[in-house]
């Protein structure tokens, strides 16, 4: 997967893609990556990417040029303007512009984004963005709602998030299949040695040995941890089918405990 980021602060970037999981991805040939400096396309001494907005108020708004001629020169289609949607068609990268107004990132989100073979991002600052460059987006993204003060933080989660669920990035023995969201419920607990920690023993049943009963705690347990912290992704479970008739038992059972 080719993944490209266009920002003012480049650098943000070099701890996170520079570490770990990410830069091991790299070092695999799983990922492709660099971050772009916005201020390339620009001409002016000041290297200026954001003027005052027309109408007035306050903060500045990040220009379209330079953000047009960037994405076209990145992307590799040059030449006339005629609406960024039309320019996109046949290219398959996707687009992503990070803002508090674009759809909310999430764990179907991410293994959306990574079908793809190519993301490039456009992180803003400021105010925002000439509403035209959004003419160019597949996808605006937001992770919540808060406002940042840059995309590139925004992209760096999102960049993480994708990363991880490329086939080879985590290794087999901690694969993306069985966590948090990946079957639309929270993970069940984890231990790990010693067994009794200041009074606080490990689940038996995790040291028996016994398989098929370890599936059915670590099943009940995911099933419980959900329904206490996060009922609506129960519900979403349950519209979609993916509760098992034991399951619903289960959660029965919990709502009928005193
Ligand atoms: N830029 C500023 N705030 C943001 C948010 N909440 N999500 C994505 N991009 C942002």
């Amino acid at each position: 997967m080719i993944i490209q980021t266009l920002s003012t602060f480049p650098h943000m970037y070099d701890s996170v893609m520079g570490e770990s999981m990410m830069k091991r991805a790299q070092e695999n040939g799983i990922i492709s990556f660099e971050a772009f400096d916005l201020r390339d396309w620009t001409y002016d001494r000041h290297r200026t990417t954001d003027d005052y907005p027309y109408g007035g108020g306050a903060g500045l708004v990040m220009k379209c040029e330079p953000v047009f001629e960037a994405v076209e020169d990145i992307l590799g289609f040059g030449g006339a303007s005629e609406g960024g949607q039309q320019r996109l068609d046949g290219n398959s990268a996707r687009v992503i512009f990070l803002t508090p107004s674009g759809r909310t990132f999430d764990d179907s989100y991410a293994c959306e984004l990574a079908q793809s073979s190519r993301l490039l991002f456009v992180c803003g600052h400021y105010e925002g963005m000439d509403e035209r460059v959004y003419t160019l987006a597949t996808d605006m993204v937001s992770l919540g709602d808060y406002v940042l003060t840059s995309g590139e933080l925004a992209s760096m989660v999102i960049i993480d998030a994708v990363v991880r669920k490329l086939p080879g990035v985590l290794g087999a023995e901690n694969g993306a299949d069985d966590e948090s969201f990946a079957h639309g419920l929270l993970e069940y607990p984890q231990y790990t040695r010693p067994a009794d920690f200041r009074g606080m023993e490990v689940p038996a049943v995790l040291l028996s040995g016994h398989h098929a009963n370890i599936e059915t705690w670590r099943r009940q347990m995911s099933l419980k941890r959900t329904a206490e912290l996060r009922p609506d992704l129960i519900q979403q479970a349950y519209d979609c089918g993916d509760l098992s008739s034991n399951d619903i038992l289960y959660l029965k059972s919990l709502s009928a405990e005193p």
